[in-house]
C-alpha cells in the first residue's frame, strides 16, 4: 500500500491588514478584550471585489506546486475545503481547476468548516493509499470577512474570523514510514446550531424571502463558551486517537499544528497533553481564525520558518462547526 507524502505547502493571505484598533472603530470592542480572550492582534480581510475564494486557493496551490516542483498537469485530483463559495454552485474546486488549466481532473468540495482541511487530507490520503491517484492537491480557502456582522451585535464572531488560503500537494510514496500515517474524523450534528449560519439556505434565499436582511439568521451565530468547552475536550481526544493508532505519545511530536480557533483553546490543549508551546504552531496573533484555511496556512508557514524539516513528526488537529473534528499524524 502507498502512503501520501506532503511534498509541497503553500499559503496566501490578502494584503489588507485589519488591526484590533480598526475593529474598535466599527463596533464596541477593545484591543485588550480581543487579545486577552483570543490572542489575536490583527487579521487579513480581503478588499471586496479584489479577491475570490477560488482565486486565493489558486494562489496558495501555485505556491505549494512550485515548492513541490510539480506541474499542474501532474495533479490528478483536487479536494477543495471552504465553508462558503464564490457561487451558490458549483463549488470552488471546479473554479480553481479552471485556473490551474487542467480540465477533466476531478474536483471535490468539502464544507466541513474548520475541520475541512483535515477531512480533505483524509480523502486525498485514501485515494493515494488505494492506488487510485499519485498526486493530489488539497486546499482550504476562506473569505469570512464578507459574511460577518461587523456591528456590536456580531462582535463575538467578527473579531475572530478572517480570510486566507492554504494548500498541500500529496504524492504517493512506497516508504511506509513517510507521509500521512493516520487520519481520524468525527462529527456530531446534535450541535449544528451551536455554531452556524442559517441563511442563505434553499428555504431562505434572497429571491424567496423579503426579510433576507434579518441579522438573526443571515449572519453566523456562535455560542462561544459552549464551543470552547467542547473544543478543549475533543482536541485532546482526537489527537490521542491518532497517537494511539500509531504507537506514539505527545512527547514524540516535533510540531503540533492545531486549527487556529483561539489562542486560549490552543494553550489549554497543549497544557492538557503536556506539549511545550515551542512545539506548537500558532499563527492566530497575525491571521485570526481562517476556518478551513488555518491549518494548511500554518503548515506552510511552519515549513517556511524551518519548524518542519525532513523527518519531522507533525500532528494536525481541528474542531469546528458541525460539530466536526479530526486529526492527522504526518511524518515529513
Ligand atoms: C468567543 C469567545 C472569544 C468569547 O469569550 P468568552 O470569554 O467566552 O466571553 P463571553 O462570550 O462569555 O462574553 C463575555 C462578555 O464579553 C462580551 N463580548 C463578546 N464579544 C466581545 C468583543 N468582541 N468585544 C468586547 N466584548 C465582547 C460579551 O457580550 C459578554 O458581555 P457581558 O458579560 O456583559 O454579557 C470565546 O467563547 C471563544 O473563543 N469561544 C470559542 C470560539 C471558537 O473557537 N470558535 C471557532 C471554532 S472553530
Amino acid at each position: 500500500m502507498k502512503n501520501a507524502q506532503i511534498i509541497g505547502c503553500g499559503h496566501y493571505v490578502p494584503e489588507n491588514v485589519i488591526t484590533n484598533h480598526d475593529l474598535e472603530k466599527m463596533m464596541d470592542t477593545s484591543d485588550e478584550w480581543i487579545q486577552e480572550r483570543t490572542g489575536i492582534i490583527e487579521r487579513r480581510w480581503i478588499t471586496p471585489g479584489e479577491e475570490t475564494i477560488s482565486g486565493m486557493g489558486y494562489k496558495a496551490a501555485k505556491m505549494a506546486l512550485e515548492q513541490a516542483n510539480v506541474d499542474p498537469s501532474e495533479v490528478e485530483f483536487i479536494v477543495f475545503a471552504s465553508i462558503v463559495g464564490d457561487m451558490g454552485f458549483p463549488g470552488g474546486g471546479c473554479l480553481m481547476q479552471e485556473m490551474l488549466g487542467i480540465p477533466g481532473v476531478p474536483a471535490m468540495d468539502i464544507r466541513n468548516a474548520c475541520s475541512g482541511f483535515i477531512y480533505g487530507l483524509a480523502v486525498g490520503d485514501k485515494f493515494i493509499k488505494t492506488g487510485t491517484y499519485k498526486t493530489v492537491l488539497v486546499i482550504g480557502s476562506e473569505i469570512q470577512s464578507l459574511g460577518i456582522d461587523k456591528s456590536t451585535r456580531g462582535r463575538d464572531i467578527s473579531v475572530i474570523f478572517a480570510d486566507g488560503a492554504g494548500a498541500a500537494v500529496l504524492r504517493a510514496t512506497d516508504d511506509p514510514e513517510k507521509g500521512v500515517l493516520t487520519t481520524h474524523l468525527h462529527a456530531d450534528g446534535r450541535y449544528a446550531k451551536k455554531l452556524c449560519c442559517e441563511w442563505p439556505s434553499i428555504h431562505h434565499t434572497p429571491a424567496m424571502n423579503p426579510v433576507y436582511e434579518d441579522p438573526d439568521h443571515n449572519f453566523p451565530h456562535m455560542e462561544g463558551r459552549y464551543v470552547f468547552k467542547h473544543a478543549v475536550v475533543r482536541f485532546p481526544e482526537v489527537i490521542m486517537e491518532a497517537l494511539n493508532a500509531t504507537g506514539y505519545s505527545p512527547k514524540d511530536l516535533d510540531l503540533f499544528i492545531p486549527h487556529q480557533a483561539n489562542q486560549r483553546i490552543t494553550e489549554a490543549v497543549a497544557a492538557r497533553l503536556e506539549i511545550p508551546m515551542e512545539k506548537v504552531m500558532s499563527t492566530i496573533k497575525y491571521y485570526g481564525n481562517t476556518t478551513a484555511a488555518s491549518i494548511p496556512m500554518a503548515m506552510s508557514m511552519a515549513v517556511q520558518e524551518g519548524k518542519i524539516k525532513e523527518g519531522s513528526l507533525v500532528c494536525l488537529a481541528a474542531f469546528g462547526a458541525g460539530f466536526t473534528w479530526g486529526s492527522a499524524l504526518i511524518r515529513f
